[in-house]
């Protein structure tokens, strides 16, 4: 089933059942990357994930997104147009972390992934780096499951730093900051994007050295 076949036309009852669906998958999703986390944990001896965090989206932002985009306010419209109504955030170390986490997520047999964006391979004009996935999860309801759409954001901890202050200037000057504070981000997207670049490596040597010493108890 879709979401859209559990609607009954009572905005009210709707409403509440659209809620209920989202944070249920909202919750799956939580369960399944904590597995998916814990067992990398158990093979691999360490962790590529420093947190995750989820959100509904408010109904009131999803009004104004609906809006913005000049489409209708209904139910029927914010399931066919809206993708994050239930977001997922997975911060990691490294950006090998995100492939290995992004490929643990897909290779899932009831996760369905409808769309992603990299913008790691190609960030956004204004240096923004994350990789985004739109998946969809089954939750399993009385009647059947119902496929639920998700958006799962991933990306480095200096990424999300960027970010989450990109995000803040962004607001701040409602889209228009002054160029001194665009050119300012850009430099430090690029100081982020060096940073990332020199953990990684400082990450691998060390792992080399461990090997190595195994190599030569063995
Ligand atoms: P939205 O309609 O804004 O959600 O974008 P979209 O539907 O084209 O999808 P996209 O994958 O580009 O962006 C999804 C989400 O990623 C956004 O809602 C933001 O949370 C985040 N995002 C995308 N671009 C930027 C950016 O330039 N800066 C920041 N801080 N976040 C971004
Ligand atoms: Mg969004």
């Amino acid at each position: 089933m879709e979401p859209i076949d559990l609607l009954c036309g009572n905005e009210e009852k709707d409403s509440e059942m659209l809620r209920f669906l989202y944070s249920s998958a909202l919750r799956k999703m939580n369960t399944r990357i904590s597995i998916l986390e814990q067992e990398f944990i158990t093979i691999h001896h360490y962790d590529p994930i420093e947190h995750v965090t989820s959100r509904l989206k408010t109904k009131e932002s999803i009004r104004r997104k609906l809006l913005r985009d000049k489409h209708e306010t209904d139910h029927v419209s914010m399931l066919r147009y809206l993708n994050d109504i239930a977001g997922l955030r997975i911060v990691c170390s490294f950006n090998s972390d995100i492939y290995k986490i992004a490929d643990m997520i897909s290779a899932q047999d009831d996760i369905k992934v409808l769309i992603i964006k990299n913008y790691i391979a190609s960030p956004k004009s204004n240096g923004y780096k994350s990789y985004h996935m739109i998946v969809t999860i089954p939750v399993f309801m009385a009647d059947g499951s119902v496929d639920v759409k998700v958006e799962i954001q991933i990306r480095t901890i200096a990424m999300d730093f960027w970010a989450s202050l990109e995000h803040k200037i962004y607001y701040k000057f409602e889209g228009d900051a002054p160029e001194y504070i665009k050119d300012e981000l850009a430099e430090c997207a690029k100081m982020i994007n060096a940073l990332d670049d020199r953990m990684l490596a400082l990450n691998e040597a060390v792992q080399s050295i461990e090997v190595k010493k195994n190599d030569d108890k063995a």
